[in-house]
């Protein structure tokens, strides 16, 4: 395996990837900072994973220690998310809350990453001129080096890097550590989609998958440390197309065959999946890794075939459809959860039927669903968008309350069954009970007051539904 190669000092990003993860710092001690670093995380569980690592690789590089709390903190950053134009309005509003803290002690430092920042670049500047560094989600590993330029005498601006060094940022960082019986592995990167009304591509870039050595290497790592479960990421996760070290590319339904070889591995989860790359090979991999759990998020937008053309998914809806039936051939327990995007420009109000159609014949029990928000430069951003406020926020209230209906009768069919469960954390809900999660994802929370419990899977005997999602269960035996 590639060893994570960060180099502390030189300016050697795009330097063969030669390992140099041991080497001793060689900058002088009192560049090193032994101070307060705070993370807030927006957005998907890509942003989650990055913000981890980046917490990593600052402790590894220094004698940083994460504060939950900004007011102490010397070094805040923003790892925030522009899907949608509230999530973008998130930001400033935080930023406008660490300038009072910039305003007391001008010394701080200030961050921001991700997609807003991938968007905005220097332009953030203007709207936030307090902020130290803006970093893109594939310049994150650059930020340690950002932090010392900027403290750097001669250094009076502010740092700025946000292009797309391709995947160098995965060889540039530590491995990751890991707290828990759970662990996501980022395996690919950024969409070459580009559908009419995501940002995604501008901001993540285009589709980039990391070697499959790598992969495997990393979710061995996790494995090793006590992880159970493994969450594999990526904004179009099944378009995973990774060269192993033969040159030979391997496909996501080879990724998953090897990695379910992997002997700790209890459950392999993905997410975000894309419904064109859900393969024949991937349906089949159902059949035969029961690693794999039995929940699967497909987004698909729309029921009608004609805003999936407006929004160019290059699907239909029958398509999705004898997709879902397929997997469903293999897989007859699947949970089906999936995106949607109400009152997208032009959507009549047969469209939004065709949709509520859909879910119904999907048998789709959980969703994402929002309603459109223009994204700059996205061609959709541009159209005529004629459909009245209260009418999308309408149509998006249905969608939502058939879903909980779907939902919830879905938990109580699990009442009286037997499951498997992986006990998670101390219940919130339920005292001396622990909270656990389902193989299709549903919480459950079971009478183990143990918490040394934490991190085993369990069989347990379900009893009660508490709520559209959760259920009560009793516990029958616990596997080591
Ligand atoms: N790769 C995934 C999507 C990732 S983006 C796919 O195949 O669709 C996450 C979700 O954000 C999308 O599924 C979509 O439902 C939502 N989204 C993206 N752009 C949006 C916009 N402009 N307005 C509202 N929702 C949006
Ligand atoms: Fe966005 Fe479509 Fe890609 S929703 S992430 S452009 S598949």
């Amino acid at each position: 395996m590639l060893q994570p190669s960060y180099d502390p000092v030189g300016d050697s990003f795009h330097e063969s990837k030669v390992s140099r993860y041991n080497a001793p710092p060689s900058y002088p001690l009192e560049h090193r900072m032994s101070k307060k670093l705070y993370i807030e995380t927006q957005g998907c569980q890509m942003n989650e994973y990055d913000s981890a690592r980046l917490s990593d690789l600052l402790q590894m590089d220094s004698d940083l220690i994460r504060t939950e709390d900004p007011a102490e903190a010397d070094i805040l950053l923003l790892n925030t998310c522009s899907i949608r134009e509230k999530a973008q309005e998130k930001v400033f509003s935080e930023l406008g809350r660490w300038r009072k803290y910039k305003d007391k002690r001008p010394d701080i430092m200030i961050g921001v990453g991700g997609c807003v920042a991938a968007q905005e670049g220097g332009d953030l500047l203007r709207r936030a001129p307090f902020v130290d560094l803006v970093f893109g989600p594939q310049t994150l590993h650059r930020v340690p080096e950002m932090m010392r330029k900027r403290r750097h005498e001669s250094q009076k601006l502010p740092v700025v890097d946000v292009s797309f060094p391709d995947i160098e940022k995965f060889d540039q960082l530590p491995e990751p550590s890991v707290q828990g019986h759970k662990a996501f592995v980022s395996i690919m990167e950024g969409c070459s989609k580009y559908c009419s009304f995501c940002v995604v591509p501008y901001t993540r870039g285009e589709e980039v998958s990391r070697p499959f050595d790598d992969v495997v290497a990393e979710v061995a790592h996790v494995l090793s440390l006590g992880v159970r479960e493994v969450t594999l990421l990526g904004q179009n996760v099944n378009a995973y197309l990774g060269h192993d070290h033969e040159g030979r590319k391997v496909n996501f339904a080879e990724l998953l065959r090897c990695l379910a070889t992997l002997p700790q591995l209890g459950w392999l989860r993905y997410t975000t999946s894309h419904p064109l790359e859900l393969s024949d090979e991937l349906i089949a991999a159902y059949a035969d890794i029961p690693q794999l759990v039995s929940h699967l998020h497909l987004p698909v937008q729309s029921g009608s075939d004609r805003v999936l053309a407006a929004m160019k998914r290059n699907h239909d809806r029958s398509y999705y459809l004898n997709r879902i039936r397929a997997l469903r051939a293999v897989r007859p327990d699947l949970h089906l959860s999936s995106d949607f995007i109400i009152g997208f420009p032009g959507e009549s109000d047969e469209d939004f039927e065709q949709t509520m159609n859909l879910v119904a014949e999907a048998d789709i029990d959980f969703s994402y669903s929002f309603i459109y928000s223009p994204r700059p430069g996205t061609p959709a951003a541009a159209w005529d968008d004629p459909i009245p406020a209260a009418a999308k926020k309408a149509r998006l209230d249905r969608l939502q309350s058939r879903l909980a209906i779907s939902a919830r009768s879905k938990t109580e069919a699990m009442v009286g069954t037997r499951q498997i469960v992986l006990l998670d954390a101390v219940s919130s809900r339920l005292p001396d009970h622990l909270a656990a999660s389902a193989f299709n994802t549903r919480l459950v929370h079971v009478n183990v007051a143990d918490t040394t419990q934490i991190g085993r899977f369990a069989e347990v005997q379900i009893e009660e539904a508490l709520s559209t999602n959760a259920l009560r269960a009793r516990l029958l035996q616990i596997y080591s």
